[in-house]
């Protein structure tokens, strides 16, 4: 347990998407830690199964649901079956993400909505479903952007656009919820070690000189990195933390 920052967490709850491997991993372990009740969500029961097992709590309890967050339906699932097992909902991390690498004349249709999907569609049909339980507890919103979020990434379209329209989308909703008891942020990682970077396929004939644009100065991070401080953003200590887009990036965006 990170003493540092205590139990800073007990009694809250956490919908965490992607909580089967890398950030969204770190994500649920960081909070439980620090005493939150975690809903895991991810593609992949066994995986995520396993992944809930090996967040060791320390009171905290550990559910989930394997969902799809591209399905509409299945993100309302999630969020109604988090409430109705842990009692209400504090927090919604949406880390669950996909990245296509192709050249963009040959982007297909379903890689295009694929990459639209998941990172831009299921953060919004959850923080939809998720809006009237935040609003009653005074809870947070926490959205994993990226640095491709905030400047261009080769052979990354739909992946870039998506993150952008992530970026945006915790814009316009922090505006307008200005008024209400409700806070809403984005967190921009540069490079982090998790099996999305390490399964990377580059499609042929790339430019590597282009790719290696995307890489910070300080290599790549781990994800309990980006973790900390996805739990600070999402903490009472950022009470004044609102409408705010992070780059967590080992220096790239500088
Ligand atoms: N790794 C990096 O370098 C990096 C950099 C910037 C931003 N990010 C972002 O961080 C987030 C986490 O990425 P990661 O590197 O930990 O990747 P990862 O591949 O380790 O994890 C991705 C997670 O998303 C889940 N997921 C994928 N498609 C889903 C779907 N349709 N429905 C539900 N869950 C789905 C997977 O089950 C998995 O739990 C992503 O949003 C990613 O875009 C990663």
């Amino acid at each position: 347990m990170d003493d540092a920052e205590g139990r800073s967490f007990a009694g809250k709850v956490a919908l965490v998407t992607g909580a089967s491997s890398g950030l969204g991993l770190a994500v649920a372990r960081v909070l439980t830690n620090r005493g939150a009740h975690v809903f895991g969500v991810a593609r992949g029961g066994d995986a995520l199964r396993e992944a809930m097992i090996d967040v060791a709590g320390a009171d905290g309890e550990r559910r989930y649901a394997e969902t799809n967050v591209a399905s509409s339906e299945e993100c309302a699932a999630a969020v109604a079956s988090c409430v109705s097992a842990l009692g209400g909902l504090d927090v919604l991390v949406n880390v669950a993400g996909a990245h296509t690498l192709r050249h963009t004349a040959d982007v297909t249709d379903e890689d295009w909505a694929r990459d639209l999907a998941v990172n831009l569609n299921g953060p919004f049909y959850l923080s939809r479903a998720a809006l009237p339980h935040l609003l009653e507890r005074g809870g947070n919103i926490v959205n994993v952007a990226s640095v491709a979020g905030l400047e261009g990434q080769a052979y990354s379209a739909g992946y870039c656009a998506a993150k952008h329209g992530l970026v945006g989308l915790t814009r316009a909703m922090a505006l307008e919820f200005a008024g209400a008891p409700l806070r809403i942020n984005a967190i921009c990682p540069g490079g982090m070690m998790t099996p999305q970077v390490s399964n990377f396929v580059f499609p042929e004939g790339v430019d590597f000189d282009l790719v290696m644009k995307s890489a910070g100065p300080r290599g790549l991070m781990e994800p309990e990195d980006v973790a900390k401080m996805v739990a600070f953003v999402a903490s009472d200590d950022a009470a004044a933390v609102h409408g705010a887009v992070y780059a967590v990036d080992n220096g790239k965006m500088a």
